[in-house]
């Protein structure tokens, strides 16, 4: 080892101590965190399937780290499902299987779709935008059964 490489070693070191020390400090002296609450719109408190009619419902998704609620919707074949889809924290993703339908859950913001399930069937759901440690499990699907 000549001591360039030393060099370049000792320094990569300090700058990564310093990352790692204000990482720490931002975590916990500053209380840096994630928002945890949706405060715009009531009706996210207690996120829903409501049934408007036989054939049609509106659903109203919070995406958190790392879930979905509801993450399990059942309706009977024929529904119309109108969508509405938020998050508590960070940017998610929600796309479903077999249709197209690929929306991005933001805090502060509400992204909507209108969604027919004509076939019977389990149309998953993923989060498909990274969003930390869990996001692989990040799962949900709706369950589409002839009544
Ligand atoms: Cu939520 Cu990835």
């Amino acid at each position: 080892m000549n001591k360039y490489e030393i060099r370049v070693m000792l320094v990569t070191g300090c700058v990564m101590i310093i990352f790692l020390f204000a990482l720490l400090y931002n975590a916990f002296s500053r209380k840096i965190d994630v928002p945890s609450c949706v405060p715009y719109s009531k009706i996210f408190e207690h996120p829903q399937l409501k049934k408007i009619d036989d054939t049609t419902y509106e659903l109203y998704v919070v995406a958190q780290m790392w879930a979905f609620a509801p993450d399990e919707i059942d309706i009977p074949t024929g529904s119309t499902v109108d969508l509405f889809l938020t998050s508590k924290d960070v940017v998610h993703g929600f796309n479903i299987d077999s249709k197209a339908v690929n929306l991005m859950a933001v805090p502060g913001g509400v992204n909507t779709a209108t969604i027919k399930f004509t076939e019977p069937g389990t149309y998953n759901i993923v989060c498909h935008e990274y969003c930390g440690a869990g996001h692989q499990n990040m799962l949900g699907k709706f369950v589409v059964k002839d009544e």
